[in-house]
């Protein structure tokens, strides 16, 4: 473990701002067990975000849109289990914050009260900004998300980089300022050109997380499942593959069947 990680014993949105402050960067996974988030937490990792990414990696939906709040409070309940140090974030998953503020205020209350999670984070900006102030007010520690927020996806039609153009760029850069001022503690940028991503991490001071968003940011973020290399078919530009698990765990089960079959497992110091 390096001395910068060894210097925090739990980390909080305040140390997220000292960690900016410092230009150290920020290291933020997805997790969304009790097992992957204890490996991940003891590995030194800062942030670990319970992404409504489960709604694909888990439950097997082709977008995020299904996954309800009681299966988010499920599944961030587990992590927050397996977890000593690191900062927990959890999704509002879809339909549970665009309504109404006190709708809003109410999914976030039940993530922080039933999963003991430590912030929430919600996509989008303008349009949202009333529900992420009440839910603020309440004490609760948000975390924004910009560019391409996959509960828009129908909307967009098209995973594709977002805010190329000029008018999505600068409001990108406005509600980015927006989220600051209402007292976002860090703000997630998908997939958005590189240089419209640091131009944001240098306007603001909360922390940026980019996945897809270049590395002039302040950390970055990926899904714990795709760079650990569990699925081939996803292979955006951004997505670095640390591990090919999906070949190492498919060699594991091979053997094991073939032991299995051929009565070689279990032998006899394997038995009682
Ligand atoms: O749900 C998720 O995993 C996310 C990340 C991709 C940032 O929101």
């Amino acid at each position: 473990m390096s001395k910068a990680i060894e210097n925090y014993t739990r980390i909080t949105t305040l140390t997220l701002s000292e960690m900016k402050a410092k230009g150290e960067k920020i290291a933020m996974l997805t997790a969304y067990d009790y097992t992957m988030a204890g490996i991940v937490d003891k590995a030194g990792i800062d942030v670990i975000l319970v992404g409504d990414s489960a709604s694909n990696v888990m439950a097997g939906h082709e977008t995020t849109l299904p996954i309800t709040l009681d299966q988010m409070i499920y599944h961030a309940a587990s992590v927050v289990r397996g977890v000593e140090r690191a900062l927990v974030v959890v999704d509002l998953p879809f339909g549970t914050y665009q309504a109404d503020s006190k709708e809003a205020l109410r999914s976030a209350i039940r993530i922080m009260k039933e999963a003991g999670a430590h912030a929430v984070k919600l996509e989008g900006g303008s349009q949202i900004q009333d529900y992420i102030e009440r839910i603020l007010q309440a004490g609760i520690p948000v975390m924004g998300h910009l560019g391409l927020t996959p509960q828009s996806i129908y909307k967009f039609g098209t995973y594709t980089v977002r805010a190329k153009e000029e008018a999505e760029a600068e409001q990108l850069i406005h509600d980015a300022q927006m989220l600051e001022k209402a007292g976002c503690f860090g703000i997630v940028l998908e997939k958005i050109p590189a240089k419209l991503a640091e131009k944001v991490a240098q306007m603001v001071n909360i922390p940026i997380i980019g996945i897809g968003a270049g590395a002039q940011v302040d950390g970055q973020v990926l899904v714990l499942n795709d760079m650990l290399g569990m699925n081939k078919e996803f292979s955006p530009r951004f997505l670095r593959r640390y591990l090919n698990l999906d070949e190492e765990i498919s060699k594991a089960v091979k053997s094991y069947t073939t032991d299995v079959k051929k009565q070689d497992f279990p032998n006899h110091k394997e038995q009682y």
